[in-house]
């Protein structure tokens, strides 16, 4: 029963007109509370579709994904806006920051939506994009920044609210082996400081080893 994550017999598939990609078939996996768990596989092989589907950001086209116990598919779309925004972080693979905040808004805003005071947001804003090397960029808007600093504002964003679990596409894809380790650490540590569990699409074999479980997505389910 804690189990934060639990898919059964996930099927996906991408439809266009006539035409059906079937991406995930028949997917079951677990992800207990305080697990980190790496997910490998080539490219194309459905990592990224999975982790939006559990994110609550795609629906499957078949089976049964659980969040906290809670069935996504039969809740609300305002109940499930309301488990992605307390219980889930997400770091996209690409980093879908918001353009006209500064990096220490992007960051604040999961507190601001949730109704936190700004300076107590803007704050703890502030404290977490110092200990990931950004003091000196905490007003420079996207544009203004290197895809790498884009990148490490997302993972801050994702993780200021203390989710239940995070979600990373490719977390330190964009980031050299220095900043690519002290992003990969800030993860670490609010995984084991607060029981709450990791999810991390990697190619990199170095970081999935340093999750507890390392699963492999081939031909749509996890090997
Ligand atoms: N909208 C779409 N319509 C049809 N096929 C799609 C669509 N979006 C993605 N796909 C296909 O689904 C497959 C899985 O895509 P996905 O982005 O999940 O792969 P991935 O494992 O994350 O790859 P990568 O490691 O390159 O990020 C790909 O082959 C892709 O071409
Ligand atoms: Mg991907």
């Amino acid at each position: 029963m804690n189990n934060i994550i639990e898919c059964k017999n996930l099927s996906y598939s991408y439809h266009d007109g006539d035409r059906e990609t079937p991406i995930l078939v028949n997917l079951n996996l677990e992800v207990s509370m305080g697990e980190s768990v790496a997910i490998l596989g080539q490219s194309g092989c459905g990592k990224s579709t999975l982790l939006n589907i559990l994110g609550g950001i795609d629906k499957p086209s078949y089976g049964i994904v659980k969040i906290d116990g809670v069935d996504l598919s039969a809740i609300s779309e305002e109940k499930l806006t309301k488990i992605r925004s307390e219980r889930l972080g997400y770091v996209y693979q690409f980093h879908h920051l918001l353009k006209d905040f500064s990096a220490i808004e992007n960051t604040a805003m999961p507190l601001l939506i949730k109704g936190t005071n700004r300076g107590a947001a803007i704050e703890e804003a502030k404290n977490i994009l110092s200990t990931i090397g950004l003091e000196n960029r905490l007003n420079h808007l996207p544009s203004e920044l290197s895809g790498g600093e884009r990148q490490r504002v997302a993972i801050a964003r994702a993780i200021i609210n203390k989710p239940s679990c995070v979600l990373a596409d490719e977390p330190t894809g964009n980031l050299d082996a220095k900043n690519a380790l002290s992003t990969l650490e800030m993860l670490i540590n609010l995984n084991q400081a607060q029981n709450s569990s990791l999810v991390i699409v990697t190619h990199d074999e170095k970081i999935a080893q340093k999750m507890s479980t390392v699963l492999v997505l081939e031909d749509g389910s996890i090997k």
